[in-house]
């Protein structure tokens, strides 16, 4: 099992390696996507750029390597950015929904969870 943490939300989230991070989030019930997301995305396809999240903890295998897809729509944004629907969990991991508006605390939250052992 991995555990996936959530900071935005404060929760984490057993899955087993290999889900895809988009659908984990889906079945949690958790904000993936902004505005433009909710009134129009593409289901998964890698193709609206609008499932953001970013990487803020785990080991730099914990998910899936970037794929062409991703190569290409996260071209012009942060190294830890990732598209959901293009990545699969491997182990854990810390995760920040809707990179895009993040949260005003997002330093305090990184700090509370990096206080936090995140199981392997
Ligand atoms: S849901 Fe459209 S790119 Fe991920």
């Amino acid at each position: 099992m991995a555990t996936i943490r959530f900071i935005r939300e404060d929760l984490e989230v057993q899955c087993n390696p290999g889900e895809n991070l988009r659908e984990l989030i889906i079945k949690e019930n958790l904000k993936l996507y902004g505005l433009k997301g909710i009134l129009g995305n593409c289901g998964g396809a890698g193709q609206c750029s609008t499932c953001f999240i970013s990487v803020e903890g785990g080991n730099k295998n914990s998910l899936s390597p970037l794929t062409t897809v991703e190569e290409e729509k996260l071209k012009n944004r942060p190294e830890n950015w990732r598209l959901a629907c293009q990545t699969l969990i491997k182990s854990s991991a810390v995760i920040l929904t809707k990179p895009q508006s993040p949260p005003s605390d997002l330093e305090d939250l990184k700090k509370i969870s990096e206080n936090k052992k995140l199981p392997r």
